[in-house]
């Protein structure tokens, strides 16, 4: 590689950085619930792998779009999705978060509290699997967020739609890992396999309209993001 083709990329790669941190201030700042979320994550030695404020900006913006009352996340780590989604809902609404650490799951009480959201969540601990059958008379619910352990999305895709409506949101972190979970030729790992199988399933599904979007740690990460369709356009 000659200099001058570094420098170029050395400047792309800069400019996404501004780019982020640009659309961030404008769109996505944080408040004192979020900003003490993080700061309580890192004093309880979690790890920061919670999304970016940009992607807690659209977690609330598809919220608000599909009107939520009902959501359910699984993988509340310290609850900083948690609050961007619980400040989509109304006053009687209601974000269960599924977590299986109750280390976890103390941090993530407290800083929902400290963000004024404890009267319109819940953390329920234990192994999502385990939960998930449990909430059938609690669905439907408008968006599910997935944030846990990768393994088993496919089998929490599942989950979702049986515990969603035609017009609710199904939401995935993680799903593009550089673009190796895209293509299943690409993949040999476990994990990343069970990921890209969520996408393969995401997309082929009739009853999903659904997009994958780069938007996180320089565009090599992000959401995918599917509507359930309305039962007449199937
Ligand atoms: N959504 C969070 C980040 C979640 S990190 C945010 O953006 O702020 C993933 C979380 O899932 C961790 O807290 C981990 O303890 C939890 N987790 C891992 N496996 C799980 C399982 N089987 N059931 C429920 N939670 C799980
Ligand atoms: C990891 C998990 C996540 O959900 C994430 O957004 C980033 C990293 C991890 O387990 O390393
Ligand atoms: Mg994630």
């Amino acid at each position: 590689m000659t200099d001058d083709t570094l420098e170029a990329l050395q400047q792309q790669i800069a400019t996404q950085h501004t780019t982020e941190q640009r659309i961030t201030q404008l769109f996505a700042a944080e408040d004192e619930g979020l900003r003490h979320a993080l700061e309580a994550a890192k004093v309880a030695g979690l790890p920061a792998i919670q999304i970016s404020p940009i992607q807690g900006k659209l977690l609330q913006m598809l919220a608000t779009l599909c009107n939520a009352r009902k959501i359910l996340e699984i993988g509340s780590l310290a609850g900083y999705s948690g609050i961007w989604l619980a400040r989509a809902l109304p006053a009687d609404g209601r974000l269960l978060t599924l977590e299986i650490d109750a280390k976890h799951a103390e941090v993530v009480r407290n800083s929902f509290a400290r963000a004024g959201v404890a009267d319109r969540t819940e953390v329920r601990v234990g192994k999502a699997l385990d939960i998930l059958p449990t909430l059938e008379s609690e669905a439907p619910f408008d968006l599910v967020f997935i944030d846990a352990d990768k393994l088993p999305y496919p089998q929490y895709l599942e989950w979702a739609l049986r515990l969603t409506r035609p017009g609710s949101v199904i939401v995935a972190d993680n799903c593009i890992r550089g673009n190796r979970l895209l293509d299943p030729a690409q993949v040999t790992d476990e994990t990343e396999k069970a990921v890209a199988e969520y996408n393969k399933r995401v997309a082929q599904n009739p009853r999903l309209e659904s997009l994958a979007l780069a938007m996180d740690d320089d565009f090599t990460d992000g959401f995918t993001i599917a509507v359930v369709r309305p039962e007449e356009r199937t």
